[in-house]
């Protein structure tokens, strides 16, 4: 298709997505692609406000078009506003069966507002939940997240305290993705089990299931846990709430109980939304220096605050990560539904990862003695041997790669990886 003739279904498709979301009150943001609910977010009502207007300057925004009235001024179904530079659709009925009769069925499929108006008027095969399954949830865009968040922090100096507290991502800021980590079986069945879980949540309440959606990831450090919670935000369109328990410990450590209170709250106000709480095993790690019984307190608060909370009735995921295992005692584990455990990659795996994270670099690889040679390594560590390899090629004005530079960075790493290990005998 030629770039202006996709430029001008671009801009029928607006008109169409406007009038029918203007006309329709039953449709609401969830109806809308992202591009366009971006643009006319309210951030204020936390909404998109009807009616939407299609001027020249919002086609500007949302795609990036700046004079589109000359693009689409001969098509039978428009007029032109000069006066605030609007574009109108004069007939409904003749734009919707025009559009139809374009290269557009992929569109009208992943647009709900327009899978909604088809699905009833035409006899295009189209499907309305369908479209909305498939289309991004306002809770993906940052525009949501950060409208809610200054919604709390105008509520004073408490709930302003509460936000620091926590690191807050929309799925669309994520980076990572559950495409580019590789993953053991248990894990693939876990996360396609809560997808599921998040997907039937109506069925679960009903059925009284809520023994769900406390997930606990166990490993050493650098074997994706972090990485796997931030795509399951992407993959389920979820704000992530990031919390490690060093940081709500505060010196004054009858704030930590009141930290946790104020994290879990806020959790619930985001909802539906991921809560990680990372180095799970903090607060047992200083309770050796606890004098007055404070940590005990924050312990008791946090795992109160973990019943108190639940994927079916709040929405919110918890998902706890330790790398110490052994420091948590059978109280804190009883509070999580599943354990899921993040070993250190095999073989396999390890060839897995070497290929998805050379499959942007120019060179031919042998991805499986590379493997073979990473014995002990996780998923981590092969990612700073690639780092160690690129710079060394970098430094030598090369932007490809050879095996021979990934075997010297592998070397190098293991001279480094056996010096920390004896470090660590000599403490
Ligand atoms: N199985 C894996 N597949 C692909 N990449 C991996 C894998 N495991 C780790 N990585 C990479 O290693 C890096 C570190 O991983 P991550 O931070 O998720 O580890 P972690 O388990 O949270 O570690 P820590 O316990 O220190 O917090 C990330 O960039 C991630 O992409
Ligand atoms: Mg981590």
């Amino acid at each position: 298709m030629e770039d202006s003739e996709s430029q001008i279904l671009d801009i029928v498709e607006l008109l169409l997505t406007a009038h029918i979301y203007n006309g329709n009150d039953q449709l609401d943001e969830d109806d809308l692609p992202p591009p366009i609910r971006k643009n006319y977010w309210n951030s204020k009502e936390r909404k998109v406000d009807r009616p939407i207007i299609v001027s020249e300057k919002a086609v500007d925004r949302v795609f990036g078009i700046p004079h589109g009235w000359n693009l689409i001024k001969t098509l039978p179904f428009v007029s032109f506003d000069e006066f605030g530079a609007r574009i109108n659709l004069t007939v409904l009925d003749l734009a919707a069966k025009w559009f139809a009769n374009q290269d557009s069925l992929s569109r009208i499929k992943r647009n709900p507002a327009l899978a909604f108006y088809y699905s009833r008027h035409d006899s295009i095969d189209v499907d309305y939940e369908r479209a909305r399954q498939v289309n991004w949830p306002k809770e993906m865009d940052r525009e949501w997240i950060h409208s809610l968040i200054d919604e709390i922090a105008g509520e004073g100096e408490e709930a302003e305290d509460m936000l620091k507290l926590v690191t807050i991502s929309a799925p669309e800021d994520v980076r990572e993705s559950l495409n580019k980590l590789v993953l053991t079986q248990e894990q693939i069945d876990e996360v396609e089990k809560i997808v599921k879980a998040i997907q039937y949540r109506d069925y679960l309440k009903k059925i009284e299931l809520f023994e769900i959606g406390k997930l606990l990831f166990v490993g050493p450090p650098g074997t994706g846990k972090t990485s796997v919670a931030r795509a399951l935000s992407k993959e389920l369109g979820l704000p992530f709430l990031e919390v490690r328990l060093s940081m709500i410990t505060s010196q004054y450590l009858g704030e930590t109980t009141k930290n946790i209170g104020k994290v879990f709250a806020l959790a619930k106000r985001l909802n539906p939304c991921i809560l990680f709480i990372d180095e799970f095993d903090y607060v047992a790690k200083t309770r050796l220096a606890d004098e007055h019984g404070a940590i005990k307190r924050a312990v008791n608060m946090l795992l109160k605050s973990i019943d108190d909370i639940s994927l079916v009735d709040d929405g919110v995921l918890l998902i706890g990560a330790t790398n110490h295992p052994k420091l948590l005692d059978s109280a804190a584990w009883r509070r999580f539904d599943k354990i899921v455990n993040f070993p250190l990659p095999d073989a396999v795996m390890r060839k897995e990862i070497f290929e998805k994270i050379l499959a942007r670099i120019t060179g031919t690889f042998d991805t499986q003695k590379l493997a073979d040679m990473t014995d002990q390594c996780t998923g981590s560590d092969l990612r700073l041997i690639l780092r160690e390899a690129v710079l060394q090629a970098l430094f030598e004005e090369r932007t490809d790669l050879s095996q021979h530079d990934l075997e010297e960075a592998v070397s190098n790493f293991s001279k480094r990886f056996e010096l920390k290990m004896s470090e660590y005998e000599n403490i």
